[in-house]
């Protein structure tokens, strides 16, 4: 396996002072650039090591040799001296080129934000899968950072270089994270092929299959636990999950539904990662339902509710139908739970800790994956208002397999949830075929 020039975690974590730098282009961003920076401290808190100085520069754009200004750099230097610091973490993903003259410059190791998450990703994968998928992330992040001569050539260490100098070793190292990178993703379609038999099998057999999406520390495996009652390992550790979990989930009736947890989501999660998870995170487009639990006591909320709803978008899921689970709401007041809960009436708020929210967002799913459900056929007045109403309901609440219209009269049959039966029923359910789906 090639080994990477590594921040690998027990080297930066116990204790090690590090420097995290951002840069902003525009004065007015000061907020978005000191959230960023925030997350990037929860980052390094999750590796073990300590933020000894934030730094931040605003500046037209980018240095493309140093990526900050020479004054900063300078600047940077004199502080990481006088505070120890060990290594240096900037905040947006630098070339090949900035990484290498920064690390001359600063004269302490450098990295981006992007290996930095690479690095945890790393460090937590446990199943073969997850660990080829973040390794081929890896490699592909690196490959076009490989840059110099001579002595300071490349930035793979120990595992992979010939021992030849300067361009040579470059070119060995660039032939042979190729030749890695076609072995990984030959691999990884391999699994990917295994999931999509097993997918269509499932498909077949009518199994439904829900997938927990989320911003990471969201309390995925904590929902993931309560709704199964199973106990996966969940920590305050960010990324724990990193391999997809797949669990039977405590419905009655013949339609088995499984439930699978995913990786967590974060702002800016590196595309070569996106890439390479891509096996895992197909679980989620390939789903019936998604739940995307979100920490609904985090400040930055509507931001990391923004940041998945992107990375659904690139994977393709942004069809699937979205359930939001406002989780821990154990932490609100009780006037913000309230608030929340008339602003948002369809979101679901629970509590993975205490179990509240559980039996309503049991039910909620039942509904929305039409679990229990009867054929009904309904006869419609197309010219009443109300009856105009109920068929906007139908098509809302209900799966509808027919819709015949003849003059004024609309017939629709459709499945309709067992629990809103009533309410179509009060108006008119005239011609009543009551078939159960599951018969
Ligand atoms: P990643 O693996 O990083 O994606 O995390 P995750 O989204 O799976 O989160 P996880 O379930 O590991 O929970 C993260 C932290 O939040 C843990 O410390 C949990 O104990 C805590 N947590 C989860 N749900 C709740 C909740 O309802 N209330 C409170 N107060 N804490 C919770």
């Amino acid at each position: 396996m090639v080994i990477l020039r590594s921040i690998n975690p027990s080297e930066t974590s116990t204790g090690k002072h590090v420097a995290i730098v951002g840069l902003t282009c525009d004065s007015h961003n000061w907020s978005s650039i000191n959230s960023s920076l925030d997350e990037l401290s929860e980052l390094v808190l999750s590796i073990g090591a300590i933020v000894e100085i934030r730094m931040v520069q605003e500046r037209k754009r980018q240095d493309p040799r140093l990526f900050l200004g020479k004054g900063k750099v300078r600047l940077l230097a004199k502080s990481c001296a006088e505070k120890d610091v060990s290594m240096v973490i900037v905040d947006n993903e630098l070339s090949g080129v900035q990484l290498r003259n920064l690390e001359s410059e600063l004269g302490r190791r450098v990295i981006d934000r992007t290996e930095l998450i690479l690095e945890i990703f790393a460090s937590r994968a446990r199943t073969r899968e997850g660990k080829l998928q973040v390794e081929l992330a890896q490699l592909r992040y690196c490959l076009p950072r490989l840059v110099g001569t001579g002595k300071e050539l490349s930035r793979l260490g120990a595992g992979i270089g010939t021992r030849g100098p300067g361009e040579m070793r470059l070119e060995t190292d660039r032939r042979k994270i190729r030749l890695r990178i076609g072995v990984l993703s030959r691999a990884i379609e391999a699994v990917r092929r295994r999931r999509s038999n097993t997918s269509a099998r499932r498909r077949k057999k009518l199994v439904s299959t829900i997938a927990l999406v989320g911003y990471t520390n969201a309390g995925k495996t904590s929902v993931f636990n309560m709704l199964t009652t199973s106990s996966s390992l969940t920590s305050d550790v960010l990324f724990t999950t990193l391999d997809p979990l797949v669990r039977r989930m405590p419905f009655g009736g013949h339609r088995p539904v499984l439930l699978s947890d995913t990786v967590g989501f974060i702002s800016r999660l590196p595309h070569t990662l996106v890439a390479a998870f891509r096996a895992t995170l197909e679980q989620a487009s390939e789903a019936d339902l998604l739940l995307h639990v979100i920490d609904v006591s985090h400040p930055e909320r509507e931001r990391q509710i923004d940041s998945v709803k992107s990375v659904l978008r690139e994977m393709g899921a942004d069809h699937v139908p979205l359930l939001e689970v406002l989780n821990k709401c154990d932490l609100l007041d009780v006037s913000s739970y309230f608030h929340l809960r008339r602003i948002n009436s369809e979101a679901m708020l629970v509590s993975a800790l205490t179990g509240k929210g559980r039996e309503n967002l049991l039910e909620r799913i039942s509904e929305e994956l039409l679990l229990d459900v009867r054929r009904v056929t309904f006869n419609f007045r197309n010219s009443s208002e109300e009856d105009k109403r109920q068929i906007t309901q139908l098509y809302r609440y209900g799966r509808v397999i027919r819709h015949v219209m003849k003059n004024e009269d609309v017939s629709i049959e459709a499945d309709v949830p067992l629990n809103l039966l009533e309410r179509f029923r009060m108006r008119k359910s005239i011609n009543k075929l009551e078939v159960d789906r599951s018969e």
